[in-house]
């Protein structure tokens, strides 16, 4: 039988714990690295950062223009004031931190392959390698339906540390009215309906919890934590890292570097689904992760998608004669398998152009 061990490749943190040279499937090609620069831009102005309970109480018009420009600029922000507590934040890094830490065995309880060989999105472990010349992230994952609350499957979800599964329920209950307070600042500024993109999320739209383990790569300059991407669901809240930074935007052609997180915020982006629904007036932005010679990086991202059996198009009211649909309407799951197939042929940020009238 043909030799299939491509298709099952080692956890990062095994490879990064041998401090060899990477294997191939991880190396940037020839022609990517041609006048690319991995250790990317200082931005030219702080990351936007918005007042999420002044917007959200009193619609703060300084605050709305804020976000407006965020959105028209760089398509991500970071929000303060957001009606977490710090300690949760704190304990959601801690717990996936000590998960990452735990030995192979244990992790691989939570697997993302079936039978140790057939791939799933569900559970720990690396992205699905489906042709033997993909490139690989240099990072380990943890991928978990979180919502709705009936379709989380606890068999993934991690016992230790102990904390963990309530912990990431706590977290997800005030991520969600985080993601409402937002979806209704956006909605004003779009001078739609204030429920009209909150009313996009149904009952059985899911969310996802991605934890992302970037242990220290021995090549940062030929190797990337997360290739460059665009993401798929509508909106992203992203828990980073204090300590280490990684994650760059791509603007007018450069690459920016986010600073590692600071005064416990969160960072939001928006996604594709998004970006259709709203007819492009915002986009997803494209972003990628670097790694870093000496330090492991952890983030959690929430992303917030919408039933796979919803059509995805332009909000009519968006639309006017001189001002037409951009996007073909899709249903949601239909878009999900067009994009994982760019995203594991590495073109993850042209999955947008592809979605074009
Ligand atoms: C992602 C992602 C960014 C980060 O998980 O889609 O882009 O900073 N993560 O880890
Ligand atoms: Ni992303």
């Amino acid at each position: 039988m043909a030799d299939e061990s491509w298709r099952l490749p080692n956890s990062v943190q095994q490879l990064a714990a041998n401090m060899q040279e990477p294997p191939s499937q991880y190396l940037l090609r020839e022609q990517e690295l041609l006048g690319a620069n991995l250790a990317g831009a200082e931005m030219p102005e702080p990351v936007p950062t918005i007042d999420l309970g002044l917007l959200s109480a009193s619609n703060d018009p300084e605050e709305a223009a804020k976000l407006r420009s965020a959105l028209q600029t760089w398509g991500f922000f970071q929000v303060s004031n957001h009606g977490m507590e710090t300690s949760m934040m704190d304990s959601v890094m801690t717990a996936s931190r000590e998960f990452f830490h735990l030995p192979l065995e244990e992790k691989k309880k939570c697997s993302n392959l079936i039978d140790g060989k057939h791939f799933q999105v569900e559970g720990y472990g690396n992205d699905h390698v489906r042709t033997q010349d993909q490139r690989l992230d240099w990072s380990d994952r943890l991928h978990l339906t979180v919502e709705p609350e009936g379709g989380r499957n606890l068999a993934h979800w991690p016992t230790h540390p102990k904390s963990f599964r309530d912990d990431l329920h706590e977290y997800a209950l005030k991520c969600k009215k985080i993601k409402g307070d937002i979806l209704r600042a956006m909605a004003k500024i779009l001078k739609l309906d204030e429920d009209c993109l909150v009313n996009q999320f149904n009952s059985n739209a899911p969310t996802f919890a991605r934890f992302n383990h970037f242990p220290p790569c021995p090549r940062p300059d030929l190797v990337l934590g997360i290739k460059p991407h665009a993401d798929f669901p509508a909106l992203t809240v992203l828990l980073m890292d204090r300590d280490v930074a990684g994650l760059q935007y791509l603007r007018d052609g450069t690459w920016y570097n986010v600073p590692a997180a600071c005064d416990h915020t969160l960072l939001i982006n928006i996604g594709l689904t998004m970006e259709i629904m709203i007819n492009g007036i915002f986009t997803g932005p494209v972003h990628r992760v670097v790694t870093n010679a000496d330090k492991e990086r952890i983030s959690v991202a929430m992303f917030y998608g919408v039933d796979p059996d919803h059509e995805i198009g332009p909000i009519a009211h968006l639309l006017r004669d001189e001002q037409p649909a951009r996007y073909r309407k899709m249903k949601a799951k239909d878009l999900l398998v067009a994009q994982l197939e760019h995203f594991s042929q590495d073109r993850g940020a042209q999955i947008a152009d592809a979605c074009k009238i």
